[in-house]
């Protein structure tokens, strides 16, 4: 499972990239706007510094203006997957975009047969919002397993990336099911690594040998 950082911010890009974990980079107008300062200029510099696909997203309605944003977000750099949400001018956009040979991630995306409309016109992913929906007391991963499912019945290359991720269950369970892609923010990344355990483990081990050492 590829991972992807959810988020617009450089220092925790540098700083999961050099961890070696960093597989690539989402972001929405909501975390570029966080960021502050000149959009573009940050996404050009997310661009450059991300060696796997980043997703920019248009901020359009109709799919014309959305295919004329396409154009210019794939300036930023080779690696710019354009974020297309999941209305009907998005759907009509992709099969343009797809002959323009500009790959798609298709955002907001809270339903299964959603998946399969974004997948039929040749997205390359899907982003499905597990968060959201479980704030909603509905199953956001129910929806993923039957994603998978349904890509695996009928050979859909579309990856699913699982968006809107709250916590590492999230994480252990798109790797059980076998999504393609998670993103994840940096505060996730963080409690995955942790465990209780680990560092109780690591103080004795190290406590011991200096006794060891000290010996007579
Ligand atoms: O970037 C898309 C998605 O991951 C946003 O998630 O946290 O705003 O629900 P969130």
């Amino acid at each position: 499972m590829q991972f992807f950082l959810d988020t617009a911010n450089l220092d925790q890009i540098c700083e999961v990239r050099d961890l070696g974990l960093l597989d690539g980079v989402t972001t929405n107008p909501t975390l570029l706007a966080r960021e502050g300062g000149d959009w573009r200029e940050q996404a050009s510099l997310i661009c450059d510094a991300v060696d796997g696909p980043v997703s920019l997203e248009v901020i359009a309605t109709t799919h014309e203006e959305m295919i004329k944003e396409a154009k210019d977000l794939v300036s930023f750099g080779e690696n710019v997957v354009v974020k297309i949400p999941m209305i009907a001018e998005g759907l009509k956009a992709l099969k343009e975009l797809r002959e323009r040979e500009i790959k798609t991630n298709v955002t907001l995306v809270f339903s299964p047969t959603q998946a399969l409309l974004a997948a039929k016109l040749g997205a390359a992913y899907v982003s499905p919002f597990v968060g959201r929906l479980d704030a909603l007391s509905q199953n956001g991963m129910e929806g993923v397993d039957q994603m998978r499912t349904i890509f695996d019945n009928y050979g859909f290359n579309t990856k699913i990336l699982v968006a809107s991720v709250r916590h590492p269950m999230h994480v252990l369970e798109s790797a059980l099911i076998g999504a393609d892609v998670i993103t994840i923010p940096y505060s996730t990344i963080t409690q995955l690594m942790k465990h209780p355990l680990t560092d109780s483990g690591l103080a004795s081990f190290l406590a011991d040998w200096e006794t060891f050492q000290n010996q007579p």
